[in-house]
Formats: structure tokens, sequence, C-alpha cells
């Protein structure tokens, strides 16, 4: 590993404590520059072999959408879970069957979701900002501005508002410890930020001979360094993988769960970013990044094979149930991108009545897709449970080594 220094200090003070805040050099690795040396090319490569398989799941048929639809809800809950949100993948699509069952112009009726919903929610809305900006030949380039709209969007709510939604920090912040002068790291002052942050947007769309893979594992950490925000930073950092991977065609859907990677190896991952600062390690840190593209990448793939083998034999059983009605097909369709649903949410879903929404329930039930989950006689709920077994393997609470 070469040394190399990535930044110099600056003593400041936070609230009358003495501190060292750290300010990042310019990306790329310099003095000396990054090698892709053997170890690292060989990790390159299953990265990009995996991510090639990925998009090419992600495309296999055009009508998949489903698939995107309950991966991007899954990365969602995972990035939220990281940052201490308890809500799982069966809490979120709780809440979308009680907004399913209420009309759209009586959104209000629906009760609103608990703030730890409310976190995955705002999560699904920055991605789909973002991503619809970018896609959009109007709309804000890759960007701080575009970062920051996004970030507004995270933070909407009760438990953002204090957190300057939208808006880079003003003053000085600290990661781990209990107080500034025992802190892990000082990210820099806020007078160092424009100048930080603007070297890191030109790196985003300077030409450069690295791999994609390779800048966007760079930009991570550089973005983590920064800690533009007062809270988010994880979660916009995360996202930016994302971004990036799809502005350069490298994953033109957002289908790597990456947080995955960063729950299950949370104490590596942080060790490795602290090590680029301390040491320069930024070969170190891509070994990590690289591995874990891999491997999410591969797992991605072969929880879709698994999904839609599923869902091909349980939409035979559908066909082949005796009482199969055109009802209980159009319903089976819906539970892909609804696993949980209510008689009611199932009336709005399929647009008919409740007498033909409960008999779709009622086959698919008997065909042993459907099964009752509250026991109860009222307001009876119902779940597509092997399938969202797959979909939420990695998403359990128990897993999280969250406190
Ligand atoms: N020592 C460190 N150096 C640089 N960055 C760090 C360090 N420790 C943690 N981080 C980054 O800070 C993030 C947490 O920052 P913040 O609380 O602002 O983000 P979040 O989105 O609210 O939380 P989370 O990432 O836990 O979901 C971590 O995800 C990690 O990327
Ligand atoms: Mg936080």
């Amino acid at each position: 590993m070469p040394t190399r220094t990535t930044g110099r200090y600056e003593r400041t003070t936070i609230g009358g404590e003495a501190v060292a805040a750290f300010i990042p050099r310019a990306l790329p690795p310099a003095d000396p520059p990054l090698v892709m040396n053997a170890e690292l090319s060989v990790r390159l490569r299953a990265a990009e072999q995996a991510l090639i398989r990925l998009e090419l799941a992600g495309e296999m048929v055009p009508s998949l959408d489903w698939f995107i639809y309950a991966f991007v809800r899954k990365e969602a809950v995972l990035s939220s879970q990281i940052e201490g949100t308890q809500a799982t993948l069966v809490d979120l699509f709780t809440f979308e069957a009680q907004q399913d069952a209420v009309a759209d112009n009586d959104a209000e009726a629906a009760p609103p979701p608990a703030a730890d919903v409310e976190e995955v929610c705002n999560y699904l809305d920055a991605l789909t900002y973002a991503r619809s900006q970018l896609a959009d030949a109007r709309g804000l380039p890759l960007s701080m501005r575009l970062l920051n709209e996004t970030h507004q969007r995270l933070m909407r709510g009760v438990r953002g508002a204090e957190k300057l939604p939208g808006e880079v920090r003003r003053s000085q912040n600290w990661i781990g410890g209990s107080r500034p002068d025992n802190a892990l790291y000082v990210p820099p002052p806020p007078h160092a930020l424009g100048e930080v942050l603007g070297a890191f947007e030109t790196y985003m769309h300077a030409s450069d001979t690295l791999h994609p893979i390779v800048r966007a594992g760079l930009l991570h950490v550089q973005f983590e360094t920064i800690h533009p925000y007062l809270d988010g930073n994880g979660r916009i950092g995360r996202l930016l993988v994302t971004l990036l991977l799809d502005e350069w065609g490298v994953l033109t859907k957002p289908l790597l769960y990456l947080s995955l990677y960063f729950k299950r190896h949370r104490d590596d991952y942080y060790r490795r970013l602290n090590a680029v600062r301390i040491d320069g390690d930024w070969e170190g840190w891509l070994e990590f990044f690289l591995d874990g593209v891999a491997t999410i990448a591969g797992e991605a793939v072969a929880s879709a094979r698994e999904l839609f083998a599923l869902v091909a034999q349980d939409r035979a059983r559908v066909l082949a149930s005796p009482k199969t009605s055109i009802g209980a097909l159009r319903l089976f369709e819906h539970l892909l991108r609804h696993p949980i649903v209510t008689v009611a949410s199932a009336m709005k879903l399929l647009e008919t009545t409740k007498p033909t929404a409960s008999k779709a329930v009622d086959v698919l039930v008997a065909a042993g897709v459907l099964a009752e989950s509250t026991g109860k006689k009222r307001d009876r709920s119902f779940v597509y449970r092997a399938y969202l077994d797959r979909l939420k393997v990695g998403t359990e609470l128990s897993s999280t080594p969250n406190p």
C-alpha cells in the first residue's frame, strides 16, 4: 500500500473545544497516483461482470418493471435501516396497501405513515426525483444542486426539519465520540466547503482514465469525508453511487443494494473510510468497495432468478386453480408490486366491486398464493408470503448491527 497524503488539517473550535478538521485534497488520488495493480484489476473485472449480469437481468423482459419496483423498495428499507430507522419491508408494503385502499382524490383519508415508514418513503421519493432529473434532458445534471434538492426530499418531515433539508451545513460537525474533542473524525470547516465541493463536482464531470466503477467508489468516500450536510450524508452518499453508475451507463436501473454490504460489514466500512484519510489507503478502500459491488450484484442476480421462477410457478398455479377468474389473475400481477393487500386495496387496484375483489382474494388464498396475516375477522390483510420472504432476505431487523 503506497502511503500518500489525502488532505490537510486545520485547527478550529467547536463550542470552545479545540479540534483538527480535515480538508481533503481534490480527486483523483495523487502522489502517487492510483495504480490498478493485479489485485484491484481482478476485483474490478469481477465487479464489472456482475454488474453486466445484473443489468441483463433487469432487461430480460420489458414487463419486469415490478422487479425494479420491488428492488428499489428493498434498497430504500436497507438504506434507512443503516441510519437506525426501524421500518421493515412488511411495514412499507402494509402502509402502501393502506394508501392503495383510498381513492387518489382522498389521500388525506389514509392514516399518515409512522415516522420510520415516512423516512423510507422519503428515500423512495428522493431516489425517484434524482433519477427523473437525470433522465430528463431539461432536468438538473449531476451536481451539488441536484444532491441538495434530493437531500431536501430525503429529510422532509418531522425528524429532519432542524437538519437544514436541502442545504449544505453552515456549522462545524463531527463524527463518532460523545464530544468534539473525542470525535473519530472532524470533517472540513464550513468555510472550506465551497472549495472542496467545487472540486468534488469538477471531478464528477472530469474525463479520467479510471473505470467508472472505481470513480464511483472514490467519489463515495470523498462525499462522506466532506460530510456536507448536518444529517443524511450516508444515505445521499449511497444514492450517489446508484446515480453515478446510471449516469455513466454501467447499471441503468437502480438494482444494486450496496447498503446491504455496508450494513453487513459496518466496522470494515468505517475502518476503510478512516484509512483513506489517515493512511491515504485508496487501494484498500477500493478492494473493499469492488468486492462489495461484485458480491451484492451477484446476490441480486441470484435473487432475481429465484423471484422470476417463483412468480412463473405461482402464476401457473393461479391459472390452474379450478375457481380462477380474470380478477384473480389480474390481482396476481398486482401482487408483484403490492405483495400485501386488503379487500379494499384490491378493489382499488382492480377498479372493481367489493364482491369481485373479495372473490379474487379468495381464489388466490385457495391457490396457496395469498395467506391472511392478521387472524382477525375484520380489516383483514393478505400477504404473498413466499415472494416477500425471498425479497426481504437481508432486511430483517435482527441482522442489523445497529443498537
Ligand atoms: N470515520 C468516518 N469518516 C468518514 N465518513 C464516515 C466515517 N464514519 C461514518 N462515516 C459516514 O457517515 C455516514 C453517516 O452520516 P449521517 O448520519 O450524516 O448519514 P445518515 O444517512 O443519516 O446515516 P447512515 O449512513 O448511518 O444511514 C456513514 O454512512 C458513513 O458513510
Ligand atoms: Mg444520521
